[in-house]
């Protein structure tokens, strides 16, 4: 039978995962189906136990479900309770199985373009929000030590170092902090939303302080190039946008349901020629 997935959010009309799973099913010859549902809040409980009574398969949660949904599922792995977000559901044996791929996808996309060791980097996340959060404790899970974090709110940056549950060293700066001591950090993360539509020509601190040989990565990815990037780019340094980790968040996903690797390049390239 036709197997069938979806995600969950509101607003959903501009999700790029149904194009991007539909093509990745037929390409490798998978007989399913993978369905937006736009689901209000206060729907999200109903729309669950629909989904488990329907008999989906997996869906992807997002915003602004991914952690109002932690207590609508039968069990969460570990990561994601640590993150205290669910970004992908699993059916196992009828049982609604909660992760966490944004995280992971995110390292897989920074193996990708720069290198797999990422252990020893001197790491500074700017921004303090759901996708700063799992992108935190996965390169902590992974073993990457020293990592700080840089906020416009540095209680909230300061929140995420008290919580997380490794032994890591790490430090909550405010913005004008980070920008005197951002040639410090080999691997520089940016996760606001500064630099997107309505703030496009913005970015949250200035990369002049660079050093050359840091690599640079902004989750955003519309457009291609934030002025973050541009500035990294400028000072020589290697820079990677978001599509990266949407596709491996979608790639990891997409393995959970049906133990088959999609093509991860494809995939790339399906997201691509969408957005033009
Ligand atoms: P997400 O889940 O996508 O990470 P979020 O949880 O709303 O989104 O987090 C947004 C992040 O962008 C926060 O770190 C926020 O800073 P504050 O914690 O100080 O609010 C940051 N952010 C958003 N707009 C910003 C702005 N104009 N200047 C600086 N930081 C901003």
């Amino acid at each position: 039978m036709k197997k069938l997935y979806g995600v969950i959010g509101d607003p959903i009309a501009h999700s790029l995962s149904p194009a991007m799973h539909n093509k990745e099913f037929k390409e490798l010859g998978i007989d399913a189906h993978y369905h937006p549902f736009r689901i209000e809040g206060k729907d999200l409980k109903t729309a669950v136990e629909g989904m488990k009574v329907i008999g989906i398969d997996g869906f992807n949660v997002t915003i602004p479900h991914k952690t109002a949904i932690i207590p609508l599922l039968d069990k969460i792995d570990p990561l994601a309770g640590a993150i205290g977000a669910v970004n992908t559901v699993v059916r196992e044996n009828g049982f609604f199985v909660g992760y966490n791929t944004d995280g992971a996808g995110f390292v897989e996309s920074l193996k990708e373009d720069w290198k797999k060791d990422l252990a020893g980097e001197r790491t500074l996340i700017i921004g303090a929000g759901g996708a700063a959060k799992a992108i935190y404790y996965t390169l902590l899970s992974i073993g990457v030590q020293r990592v700080d974090i840089a906020n416009r709110t540095i209680q909230k940056a300061e929140a995420l170092i008290s919580g997380q549950p490794y032994d890591a060293d790490s430090k909550a700066l405010t913005l004008e902090e980070a920008e005197a001591k951002v040639g410090e950090y080999s691997l520089i993360i940016q996760t606001t939303s500064i630099g997107m539509a309505p703030e496009l020509n913005k970015s949250p601190i200035s990369l002049k302080g660079i050093s050359a040989s840091a690599f640079v990565s902004d989750i955003i990815y519309n457009p291609a190039e934030s002025l973050f990037l541009k500035q990294a780019r400028q000072k020589g340094a290697k820079t990677q946008n978001g599509l990266g980790m949407l596709v491996y968040q979608g790639a990891l996903a997409f393995e959970k349901w049906t133990n088959v690797k999609p093509d991860a390049a494809r995939m790339k390239r399906t997201l691509t020629n969408i957005l033009g």
